[in-house]
């Protein structure tokens, strides 16, 4: 992990938030190649999940949304609270749920009664700050989805079964954020809510639970350090009739990166309830009836967490991103052989604009090339090329495998091609 959170520091993935003021706990900004990533991420979820299949639809909605939704969907009673527990020696806070035994885990000390704390972050909207201007950040993305969903059947006309999905922040005043930016107080959640009859829940629970399993494993992320986790009865969440969450291998031990819920039509039902507009779906037939609800809702910051320590692999002084070509930051890195050679620095960025039209590409012409392939293989680049000077002759590159290292030489004319064929796995 220290390997982790210095890599992402030293290199642009992932910073402290306001860091310049001593940080703040909780939050986590996204450096240049971090930012990188995480889209790469975002786009393959929204390619996956919406643009490949023809009955799912797209949704932003906006982070604060009227108050009322949150007292109907529950969050702000005790059903999104985390009990806090605090040692009266050391004063450590604790959440309850993470405590084996009765005492401070790190003084042995007495620890006071368990406080249930909501975890809805408050704000005020309006120029008092007062009961009547309470509101909310949200603390799910889904709500959103939930209150649009007559605007959107109206738009759309879907037929059963059919998904509305949103990428967007989410908020959680967290008692205990840690383990570098795996728990957050802010982050950004990738949502499906697929609407589906009562009578087939379970057999689209099973279908969401493979295919976001199969979706991880399309990332790259290694078999062994994935597995499921199936929520006991007396565990689950309000809303829920049954919960899997994936999870992966972290040096902290198993942790949830996303979790398949059945909510059944706990949130239709009471937002229809509270609101006063009727939410029920009307099917060809003129039926109306509330739809169940699959859910698989996947944290994308904890997901670029998990990418990063994957991929992770040391070779001696050698620290690879052993990244899939497809989320790598950078595909490529273009390399003149020698910084001080204009012929040579002429024709290699004249490379690197061409192939900039249609990749993400790297310019590096500090140190030797020894140093520049290390420095890549840190950020998982999976291809360097170097111009030197018999390219100036024959027209050819030589181009570097990160994970290989084997170098071959390719025509200048042929290199977007050579790259577009390895991106497509060929
Ligand atoms: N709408 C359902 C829902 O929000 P959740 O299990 O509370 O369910 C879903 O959250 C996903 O959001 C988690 O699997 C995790 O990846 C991410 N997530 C939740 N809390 C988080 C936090 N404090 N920091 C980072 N990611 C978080």
């Amino acid at each position: 992990m220290r390997q982790i959170v210095s890599l992402s520091k030293r290199r642009g993935f992932i910073f402290p938030s306001s860091e310049i003021y001593g940080g703040f706990s909780g939050f986590w900004d996204f450096g240049p190649l971090g930012v990188m990533l995480k889209n790469n991420l975002k786009k393959k979820w929204w390619h996956d999940i919406v643009e490949i299949n023809d009955n799912i639809h797209g949704l932003d909605s906006t982070i604060i949304l009227n108050p009322k939704i949150w007292q109907a969907s529950g969050h702000t009673g005790p059903g999104f609270s985390d009990s806090l527990r605090e040692c009266k020696v050391c004063h450590r806070r604790f959440r309850g749920d993470d405590l084996k035994e009765n005492k401070c885990p790190d003084c042995g000390g007495q620890l006071t009664e368990e406080k249930k704390f909501n975890i809805l972050v408050k704000t005020f909207i309006g120029p008092v700050e007062d009961k009547s201007t309470l509101s909310y950040l949200r603390g799910e993305t889904c709500q959103g989805i939930f209150v649009n969903f007559s605007n959107v059947v109206d738009v759309v006309r879907p037929k059963i079964p059919f998904g509305i999905a949103q990428v967007g922040k989410a908020f959680r005043n967290e008692i205990t954020p840690g383990n570098f930016s795996f728990r957050s107080r802010e982050f950004e959640q990738m949502e499906l809510e697929f609407f589906v009859l009562a009578s087939e829940d379970e057999k689209w629970f099973e279908y969401w639970k493979e295919r976001r399993m199969a979706w991880h494993l399309s990332l790259g992320i290694k078999k062994e350090k994935l597995r499921f986790y199936e929520h006991p009865r007396e565990k689950l969440a309000h809303y829920s009739k049954r919960t899997v969450d994936i999870e992966y291998q972290f040096p902290f031990g198993w942790g949830e990166i996303e979790g398949i819920a059945n909510r059944q039509d706990f949130d239709l039902k009471n937002h229809s309830k509270h609101s006063g507009k009727d939410l029920s779906f009307m099917d060809d037939k003129n039926q109306k009836f509330f739809p169940f609800v699959i859910e698989p809702s996947l944290g994308l910051d904890r997901l670029v967490l998990t990418v990063l320590i994957d991929a992770f692999d040391q070779q001696k002084e050698r620290l690879i991103l052993k990244l899939k070509p497809q989320l790598a930051p950078y595909k490529v890195a273009v390399f003149p052989l020698l910084a001080n050679k204009p012929k040579l620095i002429n024709r290699a960025r004249k490379i690197y604009d061409d192939l900039r039209k249609d990749l993400s590409v790297a310019w590096d012409d500090r140190g030797n090339i020894g140093k520049r392939y290390y420095s890549q293989d840190e950020v998982g680049t999976p291809w360097c090329v170097t111009i030197d000077f018999e390219s100036l002759d024959d027209n050819k590159v030589t181009v570097r495998d990160r994970d290989t290292t084997r170098q071959e030489r390719v025509k200048i004319s042929d290199l977007k091609k050579y790259f577009q064929k390895k991106l497509e796995g060929k």
